[in-house]
Parts: C-alpha cells; sequence; structure tokens
C-alpha cells in the first residue's frame, strides 16, 4: 500500500487494485495467498467475494490488529501468520489449490509514518528501518561497519553516485558521536557535491539501508523461487515491484522460467521443450493517470504476473548466480 496525505488525514491507496483483481478474478472464488498483507488492501478486496479464502504473511507484526478485525470479518476464510515471505514454503501450502499468489513489494504509508520504524529521512530519532524479523538495525550497520563495506551497499542497492565521499565521512563522523537520522541527513547533504533539487539528496542511502537491513533482495529471490513451485498448472504468480532493482529481479526470474526452457534436465528432450510459465502481457502494468492524481506515491508500481502451465515443482534456475553479486553484499550484514 503506497498511500498520500489527503488534508489531515490519510487514505489508504492499495495500489494497481483494479488491474490486480481483472488479472485473478476472486468473483470465480478460490484459495490466495498475500504474502505483503500491509493494511490488508488487496485481502479485503477478495475476500468481498464469496467462495475466496485468503492465507495472508506478514513480517511486521504490527499488521496482525488489522488481519485479527479481517478475521473476524471473513470468520473461516482468512488466515494470517506473522511470517516473512522467504518462509512460505514452511506453511505447508501442497494442499491447498492455489489459484494466486501476491507480492506487493516494499512499504506501507503507515510504517513510512511510523517514527518507531525511522524509514525516513524525515523521521526523528534513532536510525532503524526494521520492518519486523530482523536481526540488525540501519544504526548498527551506520556505525559499525567499515568504509569499503558502506560503499558498496550504497552504490549498488543505491545505485548512488558519491557513495566513496558519503561512506569516508559517516566514518569521520562517527569518531565524534553516534549517528541518527537527522545526523544523517545533515551528513549527506553537506557531503553531496551534485545536489538533487527534484528529491531528498538522501533518498538513495535511505533506499540501500532499507533494503539492506530487511535482506529484500534474498528475500525476493526465496520468496518467488517458493512460490513458483508451490503453485499447480494455471496457478497465477502476481508481484507489483517499487525499485529498479527488485523489478529487474522479477523480471528477469520471470522471463527465464517463461522463456527459457525451464522444467528440468533430467527429464527426457521429448518433455524439456516448454517452460514452465506464460507470461500473458510482456509489459508491466503501470498505474492510470487517475490512480497517479489520487496517489503519486504509487509512480514507480510495476505490475507483472505469470501463469503456471504445469504441475510441476521442482524446476531449474540460475537466478542465485545471477544476482550473487548483491546476494554477497547482503551478506556483510552476517558479522553484525
Ligand atoms: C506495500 S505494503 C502491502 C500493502 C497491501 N497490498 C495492502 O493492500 O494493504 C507491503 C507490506 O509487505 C510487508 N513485507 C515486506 N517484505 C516482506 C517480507 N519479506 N515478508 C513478509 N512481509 C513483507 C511489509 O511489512 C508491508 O506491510
Amino acid at each position: 500500500m503506497k498511500a498520500t496525505m489527503v488534508q489531515d488525514t490519510f487514505k489508504h491507496y492499495p495500489v494497481l487494485l483494479n488491474e490486480l483483481i481483472s488479472i485473478i478474478t476472486p468473483q470465480h472464488g478460490g484459495t490466495f495467498i498475500d504474502c505483503t498483507f500491509g493494511q490488508g488492501g488487496y485481502t479485503k478486496e477478495i475476500l468481498i467475494h464469496k467462495n475466496t479464502k485468503v492465507i495472508a504473511l506478514d513480517r511486521d507484526k504490527k499488521t496482525q490488529k488489522k488481519a485479527d478485525k479481517i478475521s473476524n470479518e471473513f470468520e473461516g476464510r482468512f488466515f494470517f501468520k506473522n511470517k516473512k515471505f522467504s518462509q512460505l514454503e514452511d506453511l505447508k501450502l501442497k494442499k491447498e489449490n492455489i489459484k494466486g499468489i501476491i507480492f506487493d513489494l516494499g512499504y506501507s504509508y503507515n510504517q513510512i509514518k511510523d517514527p518507531t520504524k525511522g524509514l525516513s529521512f524525515n523521521s526523528v530519532g534513532e536510525l532503524n528501518m526494521q520492518m519486523g524479523l530482523n536481526d540488525f538495525s540501519a544504526r548498527e550497520v551506520i556505525n559499525k561497519l567499515n568504509e569499503e563495506e558502506l560503499e558498496k551497499i550504497f552504490k549498488f542497492f543505491g545505485e548512488e553516485k558519491e557513495s566513496k565521499r558519503i561512506a569516508k565521512n559517516i566514518i569521520q563522523e562517527r569518531k565524534i558521536k553516534k549517528i541518527n537520522t537527522k545526523i544523517l541527513v545533515d551528513l549527506i547533504n553537506k557531503t553531496k557535491r551534485k545536489k538533487n533539487f527534484k528529491i531528498n539528496n538522501a533518498t538513495k542511502i535511505f533506499q540501500a539501508l532499507r533494503i539492506f537491513v530487511n535482506k529484500e533482495i534474498s528475500e525476493l529471490i526465496k520468496g518467488l523461487i517458493s512460490a513458483a513451485k508451490v503453485l499447480n498448472k494455471d496457478g497465477m504468480l502476481i508481484v507489483v515491484t517499487f525499485h529498479s532493482l527488485e523489478d529487474k529481479i522479477v523480471k528477469y526470474f520471470f522471463k527465464s522460467l517463461s522463456e527459457k526452457i525451464s522444467v528440468s534436465r533430467y527429464l527426457p528432450i521429448i518433455e524439456q521443450s516448454e517452460t514452465l510459465f506464460k507470461m500473458p502481457e510482456k509489459k508491466p502494468k503501470t498505474p492510470t493517470l487517475k490512480e497517479l492524481k489520487e496517489n503519486p506515491s504509487s509512480r514507480s508500481a510495476k505490475l507483472r504476473y505469470m501463469v503456471k502451465k504445469k504441475n510441476f515443482y521442482d524446476f531449474e534456475t540460475d537466478i542465485y548466480k545471477k544476482f550473487e553479486y548483491l546476494i554477497n553484499i547482503e551478506n556483510i550484514g552476517n558479522k553484525l
């Protein structure tokens, strides 16, 4: 859910909701997995149709309250677990005939606005950035990792061109004081030679830290593989991405399973000539002008989906190899 301010109150806008519903057609019933429950925007829109069932996950335990409410409203048709989607296979879903598995990546408005999470450069106080079920916080990253490690995180996860100078200045600054959100934002503003007048100067560094702290790369890869495995024939995998790094991963995964031979190299040649999934639309769906007007923060959302063609569960993928350079950076966090 990417939402925006409407006067003094705020309204939730589940991103690309109409597009999602037209793909998964819950009006015909079925079981769906909502891997990123958030404020339950997608889940609710599915459950209002009879004969549907939703199993939802979210790593943020603060979503439990909303889940309890929906659970009371749709008794026996909604089940929630405070888990990460990399743990999808723990749910023992093999017996379920799943019609669709949905990932709406990124952060909800509630999370961005939650001062205790410290996700935004406007947050006051401590650097945190943990979405839930994490191993370390951004404070530890900024105050403990060395210059070279920080530079890599900023460069590869934030695509920040001035990563080296920013990392260097962080090391200098932290000799004098512990770095919190405000100190970090001021430091980035002072360090950057090329000022950005369209977005906040700290945007890219904050994106990099959020990806690193939440291990978003391996979470996504594990989640996608588990989802693709657990689906039966005609089951759909739908992903909404929010930044170019995650979109690159999803795009590669979808292409590789729908364009290359993906069944198994151990099967006879005759059975190998098919791909495991098909992509009905090659281009991602993006917000309409109407949605952009109502919710400007939906602007970078992209929805991609693919449909499984076979009841086959153990496919080959080279996605870990392809994105090994990113996983290696993520692994720097293992020492924290
Ligand atoms: C953009 S919001 C989803 C909004 C939801 N579609 C709605 O309509 O209300 C993303 C949610 O995914 C959750 N999330 C992000 N990464 C996750 C992960 N690896 N495992 C489980 N939940 C995750 C976040 O905590 C957040 O609540």
